[in-house]
């Protein structure tokens, strides 16, 4: 075995959850799929083709540079960024045909600049803030912009228009009522303003999808959901989904220990009895997050097992008992299936006091990543 800790992505059940997705919102929307942050770690070029095959022609990402990767690799589909555009990745991105945000004049005259010198028209969606704070042009102002860039910007196409939901995972859905109808609203002035419909409209996250049927529009935007997990655990889980990764390490070496022998960096766990210790060729350096030292658990063999000492860069410690059968090349589970046991990500999550999208967009590009097709481990 050349990589002692990897990861299999279950592209089988990624694209089971599309589909899912694509059930619940109807063949007359379009969804857009969040690829950016290496498809939450996933694999942005493996899930964009996968996508690509089963009818998928919108994707997302957050920087230019990951649109030129998937072009690279082939991606015809539509790739929106998310968020404006630094000036020195505009000619870049226009010629790799990659629809670019706009959130004000100054970024939508100099996209027209770079347009016309190219020699060419370039996609644009409009970003409203309608109440996540973040980036957009605001509600009052957003009328103007479209028709600047409508009358003024010869060389833009403003194709569509978006906003972003911060609370649709949760059970009060107050705000993002409010929201949506806020983002309607000013959709029906543009248009009004512009005199034409606008192709795309969308504000729907993975918790839109889920629980605002109101939300949906013509287009929706997931991301997490495709991956396997609900944003939040009060979102109705309205759609099925399955785990798009499992995280696999080996036992590297395995030792007995006498009573009192302490353990890794620091030497913050000693060992209680005599005890055997195996050691695992993963660490933080991996996306192993060394918040589970002394607190996080494996699964080898079917059985569980705690984390003892400081998780190290490359490595982590465990106890395995005075008793043990283990022995070095056994699969160490760090996230998935063990026999009857399982790490789910949300139980690492909740253990990091985080978010199953930072458990999985950590782990590092130097984790293999292999990609099976019916979400069993080949
Ligand atoms: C602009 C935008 N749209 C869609 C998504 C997908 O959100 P989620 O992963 O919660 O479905 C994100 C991710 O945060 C985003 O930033």
């Amino acid at each position: 075995m050349l990589y002692q800790t990897y990861l299999q992505i279950h592209l089988g059940n990624i694209r089971a959850n599309i589909q899912e997705i694509q059930k619940r919102v109807g063949a007359n929307r379009k969804v857009m799929l969040a690829l950016k942050a290496n498809a939450y770690g996933h694999g942005a070029v493996q899930v964009a083709r996968m996508a690509e095959e089963i009818g998928i022609d919108w994707f997302g990402v957050a920087t230019v540079p990951e649109g030129i990767a998937l072009r690279e690799a082939g991606v015809k589909a539509n790739i929106l960024k998310f968020g404006p555009v630094f000036q020195d990745a505009i000619e870049a991105a226009m010629l790799h045909d990659i629809t670019l945000t706009v959130c004000d004049k100054e970024n939508a005259q100099t996209l027209q600049t770079v347009a016309a010198q190219l020699g060419k028209h370039a996609k644009i969606h409009l970003k409203v803030d309608t109440g996540m704070g973040r980036i957009g042009v605001s509600v009052p102002e957003a009328p103007e912009l479209a028709r600047f860039i409508e009358q003024d910007c010869p060389d833009l196409d403003l194709e569509g228009i978006y906003t972003h939901l911060p609370v649709s995972d949760i059970k009060d859905q107050s705000y993002t009522k409010a929201q949506v109808e806020r983002f309607k609203k000013v959709i029906e002035e543009i248009e009004t303003k512009l005199s034409r419909e606008i192709a795309w409209k969308h504000c729907a996250n993975s918790g839109a999808v889920l629980g605002h049927e109101d939300a949906w529009l013509n287009m929706v935007r997931p991301g997490i959901m495709l991956y396997g997990y609900y944003p939040d655990k009060e979102t109705p889980h309205t759609v099925p989904l399955k785990p798009g990764l499992s995280f696999y390490s080996s036992v590297i070496f395995v030792k007995k220990v006498r009573a009192g022998t302490p353990i890794g960096y620091g030497q913050t766990w000693v060992a209680p009895r005599d005890t055997w210790i195996a050691t695992i060729p993963a660490g933080y350096g991996d996306g192993f997050n060394r918040l589970l030292s002394n607190r996080g658990r494996v699964l080898i063999n079917g059985r569980s097992y705690p984390v003892v000492g400081r998780v190290c860069m490359d490595q982590s410690m465990v106890d395995l008992g005075p008793e043990t059968d283990v022995k070095v090349e056994d699969i160490v589970v760090l996230i998935g299936k063990s026999g009857e046991e399982e790490i789910t990500c949300d139980e690492m999550a909740d253990l990091l006091d985080t978010i199953t999208y930072e458990i999985t967009s950590q782990i590092n590009p130097r984790v293999i990543r292999y990609y099976d097709e019916d979400g069993v481990r080949d």
